[in-house]
């Protein structure tokens, strides 16, 4: 019995096809490879194409026993989202939809989804919960969260269970050094920051320090990517021992200021970072912090990589031994 990945050939999708594969699971993979990269899928049988294809997809479901799925397939610009809104609409939820149809017609009843903080917007309280009201800031949010309510009423209709995982920031890199984090265009703190260490860049540009926090600059919640995709397979574990539907936040409960983390990666790379005080980015809340103790509770989710220091240590050594990505 298979597990089929959409999107296992992104950031977060590939680190948990590795981490299924170290595992001995068998592992089938959807990718359109639009911003994928084929050198990141480590294993398992791949298949390039298009969620709201109904012929490969039923090509898919036929050759393969699929047993379950974990979905990550999807566009996840913030400030893109908002230029093209319609963009995501189709891409992220349209696709989405066509995924649970198919699962549907052959029978496939568990589904772990990628979900997201933006859901929640600005937040109500520090840290926040999983029962806190979800406002999302933008379409890309709007597309996570319309997703997550399609998932209940089809649990509801045809038993189709799910996990939805709130992920926090996202970082870091394999552990083997063998797939970390490529984004083409790059608009996250870590990897940027690493880019200023290896001259890619003249400097980091920190968007707004009059933010009402200690150090003026905006505070998130920094999680690696392998323990991301830990969470994926314990969600799924309780599934298939016949759990019920739920929604997880993933952080790891500490908050770091972006001026923090410029100062870790100073730390950790030796590199000099310039940085530039810039204007606030459009729709970025002061403080995001998730609070994780369900997960921790219900699932036993027990975060491996702790320190930042480490957490930056991993994404340096990709990013250093592949300065252009998988281009390299
Ligand atoms: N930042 C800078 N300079 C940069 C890039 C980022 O100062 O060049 C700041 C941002 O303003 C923010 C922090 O660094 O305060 C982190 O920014 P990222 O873009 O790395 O991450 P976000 O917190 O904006 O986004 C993350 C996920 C999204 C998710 C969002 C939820 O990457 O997928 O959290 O709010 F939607």
């Amino acid at each position: 019995m298979a597990i089929l990945v959409t999107g296992g050939a992104g950031y977060i999708g590939s680190h948990t096809v590795a981490e299924l594969l170290d595992k001995g699971e068998e592992v089938v993979i959807i990718d359109s490879l639009i911003k994928g990269h084929r050198e990141s899928i480590l294993g398992g049988r791949f298949y390039e194409g298009d969620l709201r294809d109904g012929e490969l997809m039923d090509k898919i479901f036929k050759e393969n026993d699929i047993e379950s799925v974990i979905h990550f397939a999807a566009y996840s610009l913030v400030g893109e989202s908002v230029q093209e809104p319609l963009k995501y609409y189709n891409n992220n939820l349209m696709s989405s939809i066509s995924l649970l149809n198919k699962m549907k017609e052959h029978g496939t009843k568990k589904i772990v989804f990628s979900s997201t903080a933006a859901v929640y917007g600005e937040p109500e309280s520090i840290p926040i919960l999983e029962s806190d009201r979800t406002v999302p800031k933008n379409p890309y949010g709007e597309t996570k969260l319309a997703f997550e309510k399609a998932l209940k009423w089809a649990d509801e209709a045809y038993g189709i269970k799910y996990a939805s995982l709130r992920y926090f920031n996202a970082c870091g890199a394999h552990v083997s050094g063998k797939i970390g984090e490529d984004h083409m265009p790059e608009t996250h703190l870590i990897p940027l920051v690493l880019q200023v260490a290896l001259g890619q860049r003249e400097h980091i540009t920190i968007y707004g320090d009059d933010y009402a926090t200690d150090d003026g600059t905006c505070v998130r919640d920094y999680i690696h990517v392998t323990d991301l995709a830990d969470a994926h397979i314990l969600a799924l574990n309780k599934l298939n021992a016949g759990g019920h539907s739920n929604i997880y936040n993933l952080g790891s409960g500490e908050g770091f200021s972006v001026k923090e983390i410029v100062e870790k990666v100073r730390e950790v790379t030796g590199h000099k970072i310039p940085q530039v005080i810039g204007e606030r980015r459009a729709g970025d809340p002061a403080v995001l912090i998730a609070s994780s103790e369900k997960i921790k509770q219900e699932l036993n989710w027990q975060p491996k990589y702790e320190s930042i220091s480490k957490i930056i240590e991993t994404a340096w050594n990709w990013h250093k031994n592949h300065p252009k990505g998988y281009k390299l």
